[in-house]
This record gives C-alpha cells, structure tokens and sequence, in this order.
C-alpha cells in the first residue's frame, strides 16, 4: 500500500468477488448506495452441494464485465467520474478473487484512476455502519458466513481486532454440509432453517461446541461428525420420517445457534461494548436473531443485524470500506495480488488503524 495525501474521495466503484458472488457497487460519500449489482451462482453449484471454486471462477470471468456496466448505469456515472476502484483482495477463493482483482486493475489502469486492496470481513464490519445510522465504532462484530466465523472488537479508531475464530468449518459451511447429509439443497443455510421450524429442537442431544474451552474460537467440525453419528445409529436418512428429518435440522439448527450467541456473550463480558453487529449470510437465521436478541436484552447490549442484502455478500461494504481508505490517501500499486488468507495485523487491516505506518499521509 502506498500513502499520499488525503484527498476528498466521493464517488467509489466497488467490486466483490470472494467466492460465488460477483458484485459491483457505487456508493456516494461512503455510506449513500448509489447502485448495488449482486449476480450469485447458487444453480452452478447445487449439483455439488457446496461452492467448486474452479466452477466459481470460470462463471465469474463471463459475468464481471456485464456486472460492472450494470453498476455503474445503475448509477448513472462513467468509469471517468470515479474517484477510485475498491476491490476485494482476500481472504477468500484465490481464484475467484483474481477476477475481480485483475479487472479491477485493468479498469484503473485504463482509466487512471486509484484501486485499493480492501480486507473482505473489514468490509462486512462496515456494511453494518453503512446500514446503520449513527453507528460508529466501538463496537463487538460477529461475522457470520459459508467462508467465515470471526469475532472483531471494533476499536474507536475503527481498527478491528480479531479475538476469535473458528478452528475449521464456518458456521454457515456446517450448515451446508448437514444439509447435504439431510438431503436438504444448497445453499443448506436456508433449507435447514425452514425445516427447522417444523421440528423438535431437543429430539436430538447435540453437543454445544467449544462451550467448555477456554478462549473465544469457534468449531463446527465436530458438531457436523455428531449430527453424521447420530443420523448413522439410527439407520440413515432413509430410516427417518419427515418428522425426525425436521427434529435433526431444529436440533442441529439450535446447536449451531447457542454456540455462537455462547461465545459472543462470553466475548461481551470480557470486552464490554454496548453494541454488537452480527453480518454474513447465517445473520438470516432466524432461529440465530431471537436467541442473540434476548441475549443482549439479558446481557445488555443491543444486537444489530443490517438488511440481508448487506449481511450477505456484497459490493456496496467495498466501496464503502475503499472510500475510507482512499480519503486517507492509501492506494495499491500495479503489484496488488490476491490472498487467501490474512494473520491478523497484515496490511489489509493496518490500514484501518490510524497509527499505521502505511495509511500516515
Ligand atoms: O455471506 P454469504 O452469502 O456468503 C459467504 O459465505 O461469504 O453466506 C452464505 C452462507 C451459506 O453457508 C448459507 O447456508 C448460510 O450463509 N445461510 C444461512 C441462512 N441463510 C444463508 N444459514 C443459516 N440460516 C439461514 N437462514
Ligand atoms: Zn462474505
């Protein structure tokens, strides 16, 4: 990253391409959506019952350009009235990143214009600002998604801390994959959720995850094995009424729904904060937003979950995010490259923190 002076930044293009989502945005002054353009590929992958990260990339590189133009007619601007290019340089699919990333690059080049490299989950944090009114750091942040479980306390400065995560499987990756073992389709998420509401959430005694461990990490791995053994001992999915199918998606929906509201709280008593911002695509569950609401209601604090259009992902928390980084006068060079993975206190993050080195003007 590279520092200049800070400049006034109104007009941003944001372009997200993590994983199955190619998204493009303009957002005006970092929080006004002047355009958001999300095209999925939920009928790409549901053969699979899960995201095939060559498949992902193949359908983003048909789509990145049409999904651009659309942002920015959406919009009404030129690629000329813009005053920079945020695009998502990880973590996610490497692959999947590198369309957005190389497109990204090229529309700069070509139109001499700034890019800047932003941090996926730093963008999901600030979605919930954008959606918020009159939300600003600090604050405790749950992000919640098929590649993700993080906790993040936001700083004053708006520098996010990691204090958790998980070990192996995101939540909403656990909840594709019993789904699948339900014969639920993908995305598991939704369907689980839905069939939930028809079962008995204490049929099936389910472990709680991580809720005797010291620490605030995260683990679905086990979890999704218990739900395997349990399923077995009682002779497969075959052997199951609707009834029981119902049960083992309450029952599993319920497990997944108190670890993560068990973490949370236990991260709000360490580090008290009166609000608590929960993004990413298992933020829709319902189950998930009543037990976190009475938990802050108990415990309070006050649970916020933005618009599902902005708890999912989406290019809107990129442009927003590049819009903070580009008035700070950070810029990426040609040299930009994507990343899969990012230890906290790289730079993506740095950036944020107005103490860094990299973002001085
Ligand atoms: O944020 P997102 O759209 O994409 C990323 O993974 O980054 O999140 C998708 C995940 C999927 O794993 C999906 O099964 C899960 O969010 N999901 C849900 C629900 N809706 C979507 N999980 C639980 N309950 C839901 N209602
Ligand atoms: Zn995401």
């Amino acid at each position: 990253m590279l520092g200049e002076t800070p400049a006034r930044v109104s007009l941003v293009l944001g372009i997200e391409s993590s994983c199955d989502d190619m998204a493009a945005a303009v957002v005006h002054d970092g929080h006004e959506i002047l355009s958001s353009c999300v095209r999925g590929q939920a009928h790409v992958h549901a053969p699979y019952g899960g995201v095939v990260p060559e498949l992902a990339s193949r359908d983003h590189v048909t789509v990145v350009s049409e999904v651009v133009e659309s942002a920015l007619r959406d919009a009404r601007v030129e690629v000329s009235d813009l005053d920079g290019i945020a695009v998502t340089a990880g973590p996610g699919l490497v692959g999947s990143l590198l369309v957005g990333l190389s497109f990204a690059k090229a529309l700069a080049y070509a139109a001499k214009r700034p890019v800047v490299g932003v941090h996926h989950l730093m963008g999901h944090l600030i979605a919930a600002e954008v959606a918020t009114p009159g939300l600003t750091p600090p604050y405790m942040g749950l992000v919640v998604s098929g590649g993700h479980t993080a906790l993040y306390q936001v700083g004053d400065s708006g520098a996010p801390e990691l204090l958790g995560e998980t070990r192996d499987d995101a939540a909403g990756e656990a909840f594709d994959k019993v789904a699948k073992m339900l014969g639920l389709p993908f995305p598991g998420g939704p369907a689980i959720s839905r069939l939930a509401a028809e079962g008995d959430a204490t049929a099936i005694d389910l472990p709680r995850p991580m809720s005797k461990r010291a620490g605030l990490d995260f683990s679905y791995s086990g979890l999704k094995t218990a739900v395997a053994v349990e399923l077995e001992r009682r002779g497969g999915i075959e052997r199951l009424s609707p009834g029981g199918r119902a049960d083992f998606a309450a029952s599993f929906e319920a497990a997944v729904v108190d670890s993560l509201v068990g973490r949370t709280v236990r991260a709000l008593r360490k580090f008290p904060h009166e609000r608590l911002v929960v993004v990413g695509g298992v933020a829709a569950n319902r189950r998930l937003r009543d037990v976190m609401k009475q938990a802050g209601a108990r415990e309070g604090f006050e649970a916020i979950f933005p618009p599902m259009d902005l708890c999912t992902d989406n290019a809107v928390m990129i442009a927003a995010a590049g819009t903070r980084l580009l008035s700070r006068g950070v810029r990426d060079d040609w040299t930009l490259n994507a990343f899969s993975r990012v230890p906290i206190g790289d730079s993506p993050w740095r950036v944020l923190d107005s103490t860094s080195a990299e973002s001085a003007p």
